[in-house]
């Protein structure tokens, strides 16, 4: 089914810098759209604008909630190299104005553990796409900043699970260690958190004041998932360090024993 809708965003970030996959990316979008209208989007770590344009046109189909762009525009340790300054706040500016996605973001130059200090708005739906490895530092993300979401808002933390369509096209987006602890931890060993589910690397979860032992059951299930996928991912890992003679020899003893040309 064609939705006319994420074509004209797919078109709009296409030759925009950025990481997630038309999964990660479609779900901001649908999730944004859907939103009510019952607090603002956050989005923490925007780099170029390519998620951030995913939400704010899917906000502007939906109730045009107005979505906060949190970022200190100096890049994450992972993008920083001796020497080199990173500011990407002129480069974000430029593709919002050029999506058309302008009059519904709100940049906001900071970190997120500035930014939280004097946050007083309540929060429909928020991203976590800093870039962390930190264990602690993304556990503190969680718990200062889901203190400001709604009850039934959605919050959705990228790195935290490997993509199977990464694994399949050979472009393995992983998640972090640190992160996957915080989920695990905070998302799924909580009692305020329901509806856990996977979208590419995301993990994400709905706010509640005391979850169902059904729907914790369903969370465990959604990690049991998540660990399959891991497992996957590792196997993966593992056959690409397996020297190319090895390898060879492995498809030449294959073939043989099958009969087919190796
Ligand atoms: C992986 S990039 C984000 C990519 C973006 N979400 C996208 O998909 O287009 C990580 C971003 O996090 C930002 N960042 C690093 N530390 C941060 C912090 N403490 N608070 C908020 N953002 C941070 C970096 O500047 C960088 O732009």
């Amino acid at each position: 089914m064609t939705e006319p809708g994420w074509e004209n965003v797919e078109q709009k970030i296409e030759g925009i810098d950025g990481w997630l996959s038309d999964i990660e990316n479609h779900f901001l979008y649908s999730t944004a759209k859907n939103c009510a209208n019952k607090g603002v989007i956050v989005e923490i770590g925007s780099w170029k604008g390519r998620s951030t344009i995913c939400l704010a046109l899917g906000s502007k189909e939906g109730k045009q909630v107005k979505v906060y762009a949190i970022d200190p525009h100096t890049g994450s340790p992972d993008h920083q190299r001796p020497g080199q300054k990173i500011w990407t706040f002129n480069e974000f500016t430029n593709n919002i104005r050029a999506a058309g996605a302008a009059s519904l973001v709100i940049p906001v130059i900071s970190t997120a553990e500035d930014a939280v200090k004097n946050w007083n708005l309540p929060i429909e739906f928020i991203f976590i796409d800093a870039n962390y490895h930190d264990h602690e530092l993304t556990k503190n993300l969680i718990i200062n900043w889901s203190k400001h979401l709604i009850r039934g808002g959605t919050i959705a933390l990228n790195s935290t699970n490997p993509s199977m369509l990464g694994i399949l096209s050979g472009k393995p987006l992983h998640g972090l260690p640190g992160p996957k602890k915080a989920v695990a931890d905070l998302i799924y060993g909580s009692r305020n958190f329901k509806n856990i589910r996977l979208a590419g690397c995301i993990t994400y979860a709905q706010k509640c004041d005391n979850n169902t032992l059904s729907e914790r059951m369903a969370g465990r299930f959604t990690q049991l998932k998540s660990g399959f996928l891991y497992s996957i991912h590792g196997a993966y890992l593992l056959l690409t360090k397996i020297p190319s003679p090895i390898k060879k020899f492995l498809k030449k003893s294959l073939a043989s024993r099958t009969n087919l040309k190796s």
